[in-house]
């Protein structure tokens, strides 16, 4: 059997060359890892839960008429994704006070935001993802004008999408963070969402009792990280094979 080339292998994926240029397949690792590496664990079913997960979000916004990477899905732990150059961002947009924002300015997590705020980080770990903002991003020559403004436009459109989706199941969407990608067409280029969106990549909270159900439950030792992806599966109606249907309101005559 011949070898894939591997093209980068990152914390929680791995990227190999795709069938035909311009794709790649991307691979959900099991591997759980928080404060840029220092704590990890392997945590069982996380991989094919995320690749679903990323799955339902990518066809969802590319269904809204927001670009993304996805194309399918090809199997437990792998989809076909437009090969894409990454602009060295980690975009957040935040709801509600959390994590580093509560941190950094002292805010009570839980705290509901009037506006939701965007933040850059540049993308480098050994720097551990430092707080940029477009006077550095202009300055460094990371993107320009046009594409911070087609940026703030995407990661607006995603969080509305994300915030009703996760609203509809009980769900509050508290932040999240999207990578974007340039996918170039001839003299033209077009930004799109890339890497991945999961309960790795968002603070989701219950909506009623405000229990985690992201990547919290792993960074502070809340439970179990399993339980909590396939929590949010399930109310989403994602759910891996060989689980247990979700059981849906039935019509009584
Ligand atoms: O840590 P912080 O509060 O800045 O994280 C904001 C959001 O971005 C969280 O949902 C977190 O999961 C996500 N994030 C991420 N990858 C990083 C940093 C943050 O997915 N490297």
């Amino acid at each position: 059997m011949a070898r894939r080339k591997k093209i980068y292998e990152g914390k929680a994926k791995i990227l190999y060359e795709g069938p035909e240029p311009g794709t790649l397949v991307q691979y959900f690792k099991d591997d759980a890892t928080a404060f840029n590496a220092q704590k990890k664990e392997v945590v069982d079913g996380k991989g094919v839960l995320n690749n679903r997960l990323s799955e339902f979000f990518m066809t969802g916004l590319n269904n809204i008429g927001v670009p993304t990477h996805f194309i399918k899905r090809l199997n437990m732990r792998e989809q076909l994704v437009r090969s894409c150059e990454i602009i060295p961002l980690e975009v957040v947009v935040r709801n509600v006070a959390a994590g580093s924002l509560s941190k950094r300015l002292g805010i009570e997590e839980g705290t509901v935001l009037t506006r939701p705020i965007v933040e850059y980080y540049y993308k480098d770990d050994k720097l551990g993802d430092p707080m940029v903002t477009e006077e550095h991003i202009a300055a460094f020559g990371w993107a320009s004008q046009q594409d911070m403004d087609d940026i703030l436009s995407l990661a607006l459109r995603v969080n509305d999408f994300m915030s009703g989706v996760m609203m509809a199941v009980g769900i509050r969407l508290v932040d999240f963070k999207i990578e974007i990608g340039r996918l170039y067409d001839g003299d033209y280029q077009r930004l799109i969402v890339a890497d991945e969106i999961s309960p790795d990549s968002c603070r989701l909270w219950d909506a009623e009792s405000g229990q985690k159900l992201d990547k919290d439950v792993f960074r502070r030792d809340l439970g179990d990280l399993a339980d909590a992806y396939t929590e949010v599966a399930r109310r989403l109606g994602v759910m891996p094979k060989n689980s247990q249907p979700i059981t849906k309101p039935t019509l009584i005559n």
